[in-house]
């Protein structure tokens, strides 16, 4: 029999790619998201990438009780922990916001994982714990720190996580340091989600490839870098999903915790990203020269050797596959937009908790594009 897998916020960004990486690997996989920052079409997006019916429920991580309903209809085996708020500038804003979602919400889902014997968690961290890193690549071990209330949010999971596997033998625990994911899957179906704008920078080159945008802004042309600005370790997201899969078989067959970075180990700069988006998408894609944006390092790239001696994990797609993907699902996602439009609905923004995979596929997919009634309920019944 196959194992059963929680992915929390498994219709965002990277949940939603490993999904279909989990289903390929043959695991039973249910999603549980609140929708704050996807769309109500990624079930029907991952059925049609599949081929296979997608279980869904709508529901936030931090309800206890909807949480162990959900724990209680179904037997896993696992959690990947991807339900987060990721935006650092709203983090800085917000800072209460990020500590309810992203801390509060990690300490119910492991309340209710303790109370259905679950105890493998693959969680996902990210290179903000490196604060600003002293020397490159960066390992594991390097000193750990934050810069935004963001970064703090996910130190503090670590280290719940950390203290939890130590206390409580049985326990594995998976820590996935992501550096800069970018891409989207091959289809078009899936990508990176509308719904807010964390100032990343391939989401704004992809707006401005499609016209939405008159330019990007470029944060600093004086750093120590061969062209003078910014490099990071921009990592597919189907490499990131797969690497997710890695983990969770080391979890589940050896019962190993671990921490590793999943990056390519290779810089890319902000004209390198510009530049390869240009030659991809046909579109000019203009820039204006500005000053450093607050925070920023001249340079991140990891160190990626422990992924591939703990896991066997190893980035295999360039930058040009990360412009290309991203490329195929704004143009997927520009048409489907127009397309979809066109048709009414209303839906029951009363209920707090919804199987998406009960509504007919058809109703489903018109719901998104028609009445972002998914954002307006989250605000209330959540
Ligand atoms: P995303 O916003 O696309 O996905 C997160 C998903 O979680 C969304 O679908 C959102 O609706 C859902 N969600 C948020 N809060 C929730 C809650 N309380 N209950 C239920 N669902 C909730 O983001 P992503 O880029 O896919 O990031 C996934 C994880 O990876 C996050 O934990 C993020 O901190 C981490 N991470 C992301 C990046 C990046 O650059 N994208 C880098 C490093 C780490
Ligand atoms: C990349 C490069 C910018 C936007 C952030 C979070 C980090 C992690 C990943 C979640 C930098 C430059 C950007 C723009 C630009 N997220 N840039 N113009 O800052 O490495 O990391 O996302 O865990 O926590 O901090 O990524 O995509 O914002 O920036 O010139 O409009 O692009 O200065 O050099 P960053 P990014």
């Amino acid at each position: 029999m196959s194992a059963t897998i929680l992915l929390t916020g498994g219709a965002g960004f990277i949940g939603s790619h490993t999904y279909v990486a989990l289903v390929n690997a043959g695991y039973d996989v249910v999603i549980v998201d609140n929708f704050s920052n996807s769309d109500l079409c990624v079930p029907d997006q991952l059925e049609l990438i599949t081929g296979c019916p997608v279980t869904a429920y709508r529901a936030d991580v931090s309800d206890a009780a909807a949480m162990d309903r959900i724990f209680a209809t179904h037997d896993f085996d696992a959690v990947i922990h991807f339900a987060a708020k990721k935006s650092v500038p709203q983090s800085l804003a917000r800072p209460q916001n990020f500590f309810d979602s992203n801390t509060t919400a990690l300490l119910t889902l492991m309340r209710v994982m303790e109370r259905h014997a679950v105890d493998a968690i693959v969680y996902s961290s990210s290179a903000t714990v490196y604060g600003k890193p002293e020397a490159l690549p960066i390992p594991e071990h390097a000193p750990l720190s934050y810069t935004n209330p963001y970064g703090l949010s996910k130190l503090i999971g670590e280290q719940f996580l950390n203290q939890k596997a130590r206390g409580k033998p049985g326990w594995a625990v998976g820590i996935l340091r992501y550096f800069n994911p970018a891409g989207a899957h091959p289809s078009g179906l899936i990508g990176e989600g509308p719904l807010s704008d964390g100032g990343n920078l391939m989401p704004l080159v992809a707006k401005v490839a499609m016209r939405q945008l008159p330019c990007i802004d470029i944060y600093g042309h004086d750093y120590g870098t061969p062209d003078g600005t910014g490099i990071r370790d921009y990592i597919h997201v189907c490499d990131l999903a797969e690497g997710h899969v890695l983990s969770l078989g080391r979890l589940l067959q050896r019962r190993r915790s671990h921490t590793v970075n999943l990056g390519k180990g290779q810089g890319y700069s902000v004209l390198d990203v510009i530049k390869t988006y240009e030659a991809i998408s046909g579109q000019r894609i203009p820039y204006r020269l500005r000053p450093r944006r607050a925070g920023d390092v001249a340079a991140s790239f990891a160190d990626p050797s422990l992924a591939e001696g703990v896991l066997g994990f190893r980035a295999q797609r360039d930058l040009a596959e990360m412009c290309r993907s991203s490329w195929a699902w704004e143009m997927e996602r520009h048409q489907g937009q127009k397309r979809i439009c066109a048709v009414p609905f209303k839906a029951p923004a009363h209920r707090s908790e919804v199987q998406i995979d009960q509504m007919p596929l058809a109703l489903r997919t018109q719901q998104i594009w028609q009445v972002p009634w998914h954002k307006k309920s989250a605000q209330g019944a959540l």
